[in-house]
């Protein structure tokens, strides 16, 4: 490069660095001046609720007030002032994104990016300062009521994939709260199971989404979770909060509890919180109105301030931190002005919707769907009409539409006959209760099997649903099973039509005894405004299926890792958890205990066919500071464009600690035409290969013999590669 241009870009990044740090010190400096003007009052009025989503200003000064909105997959219609029914207002109605599972089953961190400015877009333009997502807590276990808001089962994959969301939305001057911190893995005993976790599996599993959302992502507010962690309340956590996230992490935003996660003031008060939100109002268990004063941040914690037992550099410490914040969001002029219901967000949408289905099995070419055939398909299954934005919990949204997977199929499959009927009745959603269906479970049955009987192709769309105990906050499912005798319906079918392919819809894995009686499978997820059109994208073979699975779908639940240790591994005795399986969580277990899966994590089938070859590596031998480059080709051998993720995972030989076979470390997803090649180099920090030493009580990079798996799943992998660190 010229000389005159090289001098020319480092002059601009000095320049542009110390604009960036005079702002940062221009912002520092302003709000000690705000701080300085604030009374005590004032400022522990900024620290609590003054509604069930926003806190008070300072009107005194002109300071707004903070706007938040549940998150994660769509901004959530208003909800009143002072208690949790709908506000009933009329321009709420919003764009719902897919759920985040089918967004980390894209495994491409650039829809991800697109995902967080579309739905930072929405949050903006309905005038909200913090939107409460995303939320990256590890899969580990299928029962779990929320794995469907979070990012799977792989700490790599999930620190990956938040980045770019948590850049998308912070772009348009919104605040990520990036949830649930940390270690909230069900939903059953979440408001007091304490959760007892190695050192090890607490910073190589259950940290690392966390890490990277505040370290890479720079996410502006973290919400902490409801459970407990060693004894103590995690919004309020000596070690999460104060040790780990702002010291070792210099996270500099605002903590928000979650919903009623505080427990006690001094702790509040010293152990990292800074904005309290929807404690009950009498403190205690129950609900009194308008009583913000009550809450643990507010008089009980002035009271404090007033007597000397807590020193108002405390105080000043989390009103820093908030001041910070809203000059981030609601004190910055310059955040531009967001957008709602845009053709640019549905296409979003339906974009990563239907690049996150993941095809499971496709016997004899069932899938795709020729759209030009004159046949008839039955579409048989409660998922096939189910609003899946309605229920769930605090993720439910008001969307402006929402396209069936019926809907979808009659709009794309006009030249066939299209059958429908139920099979089974899920009955309405509620939170917090189950409410059966008044159907007649027989009826709906036989009906299912006469329809099933007239068509060419069966299509069933079953599942789990946003209802209390399937994927839905607040509970956890009562068994792996599929409910509502789904398992029984589709036995019942075959027997009249064997030309049958199953639509799973949910965000969760679930048993499958009919696998191999089946001719294809497809793991839809919940995918928003455009389900039934990126549905009928994948179906018809508009779009070729890319998904991977983001979490392990064991064969049976004692088959997963949490639930083999009985329990007191999940769900606990109601005060105590033990995370006995420690590191070696989904994949890691399957494949170190050699358990076989009924699918495996990474995954996933294509309409066309690919190979990976010529598999190197930079060279065998290592020293920190070094990168592992693995370069391949891969060539898309079938008869349609499509897209392979490559994946790269590392496992230690001859450990001196207790290891994983292999752990996922890399990945590309490459666009391939047919016919075509594609050049895929993924880059792999020596740090990056280190495990957590306890005794250290840092990480350590082992010396020796690593093993290097280049695949498209973790249960196919091509190639191994053996490398030594020095
Ligand atoms: C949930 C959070 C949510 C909050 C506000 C809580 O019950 O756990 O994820 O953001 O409510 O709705």
């Amino acid at each position: 490069m010229n000389r005159k241009i090289t001098l020319f870009i480092f002059v601009s990044i000095l320049l542009i660095g110390s604009a960036v740090a005079q702002e940062t010190k221009d912002v520092e400096a302003r709000i000690n001046e705000i701080i300085s003007q604030l009374t005590l009052e004032e400022k522990v009025a900024l620290c609590h609720a003054q509604s069930k989503f926003s806190t008070p200003g300072v009107e005194r000064l002109g300071i707004p007030e903070i706007w938040m909105s549940d998150g994660p997959h769509g901004v959530r219609g208003e909800i009143n002032w002072d208690n949790w029914g709908y506000a009933g207002w009329t321009n709420d109605s919003i764009t719902a994104f897919p759920a985040l599972t089918c967004l980390a089953a894209t495994f491409n961190p650039n829809l991800s990016h697109k995902y967080g400015v579309a739905v930072g877009e929405e949050a903006r333009y309905r005038k909200k300062d913090i939107l409460l997502g995303p939320g990256v807590n590890i899969y580990r276990t299928p029962l779990n009521g929320r794995n469907f808001e979070y990012m799977g089962e792989d700490p790599y994959l999930a620190s990956i994939m938040v980045v770019p969301y948590i850049k998308g939305v912070q772009q348009n001057g919104v605040a990520t709260c990036v949830k649930h911190y940390a270690l909230n893995n069900q939903e059953l005993w979440r408001g007091h199971i304490n959760v007892e976790v190695s050192d090890r599996a607490l910073y190589e599993i259950y940290l690392p989404a966390f890490r990277a959302a505040v370290i890479e992502g720079g996410a502006w507010s973290i919400m902490g979770s409801y459970n407990q962690f060693r004894g103590q309340h995690c919004c309020h956590n000596e070690l999460l909060l104060n040790k780990i996230l702002k010291t070792d992490w210099n996270f500099d935003g605002a903590v928000v509890t979650d919903w009623g996660g505080a427990h006690n003031t001094k702790q509040a008060a010293l152990y990292g919180l800074d904005i309290e939100m929807g404690t009950w109002t009498d403190g205690l268990t129950s609900s009194q109105s308008f009583a913000y004063d009550n809450y643990f941040l507010a008089n009980p914690f002035l009271k404090m301030l007033k007597s000397g037992e807590i020193d108002v550099k405390v105080l000043d410490d989390k009103v820093r931190r908030i001041l910070r914040l809203m000059f981030r969001t609601n004190m910055n002029p310059d955040r531009p002005l967001g957008s709602l219901n845009t053709q640019a967000h549905l296409d979003v949408a339906r974009q990563i919707a239907s690049e996150g289905i993941v095809l499971l099995k496709n016997t004899e070419n069932f899938f795709p769907l020729d759209a030009n055939k004159k046949m008839t398909i039955a579409v048989i299954g409660d998922n096939a009409t189910r609003m899946m934005t309605i229920g769930g919990g605090s993720s439910e949204l008001k969307a402006k539409k929402e396209i069936s997977p019926l809907e979808g199929i009659q709009n794309r499959f006009k030249n066939a006959t299209i059958l429908h009927s139920m099979g089974y009745a899920a009955g309405p959603s509620a939170y917090g209760r189950v409410i059966p269906s008044k159907f007649n479970a027989d009826s709906l049955k036989n009906a299912a099997i006469e329809t099933a009987k007239k068509a060419d192709i069966v299509l069933f769309m079953g599942g789990l649903n946003k209802n209390h105990e399937q994927d839905c906050e607040g509970g956890d499912r009562q068994s792996y099973a599929l409910p509502y005798n789904q398992d029984a319906l589709i036995a019942e079918l075959l027997k009249v039509n064997p030309n049958l392919g199953v639509v799973l819809v949910s965000g969760n894995a679930v048993a499958m005894p009919w696998t191999s009686t089946v001719k294809g499978i497809m793991q839809a997820w919940y995918l928003g405004s455009e389900t039934g059109n990126a549905l009928a994208d994948v179906l018809s073979g508009d779009v070729n299926p890319s998904g991977k699975l983001p979490f392990t779908f064991p064969v049976k639940l004692e088959d997963n890792a949490a639930h083999s240790f009985g329990k007191l591994s999940y769900p606990g005795d109601s005060i105590n958890q033990y995370y006995k399986e420690d590191i070696l969580v989904g994949y890691r277990w399957h494949d170190t205990k050699k358990i076989v899966p009924q699918f495996a994590f990474g995954y996933g089938l294509s309409y066309t066919n690919f190979s990976i070859a010529d598999i190197q590596i930079n060279k065998n031998e290592f020293s920190a500071g070094d990168k592992i480059v693995v370069q391949c080709n891969v060539q898309n051998i079938g008869n349609r464009a499509g897209a392979e993720v490559v994946q790269v995972y590392v496992g230690k030989l001859k450990s001196k600690v207790a290891r994983a076979t292999k752990e996922l470390k890399g990945f590309s997803k490459v666009y391939i035409e047919k016919g075509g090649t594609a050049k895929v180099e993924i880059s792999i920090d020596i740090k990056d290969i280190a495990y957590y030493d306890e005794t250290l009580k840092s990480w350590n990079i082992e010396k020796g013999d690593y093993e290097i798996h280049v695949g498209n799943a973790s249960n196919n992998i091509v190639k191994k590669l053996k490398i030594t660190v020095k």
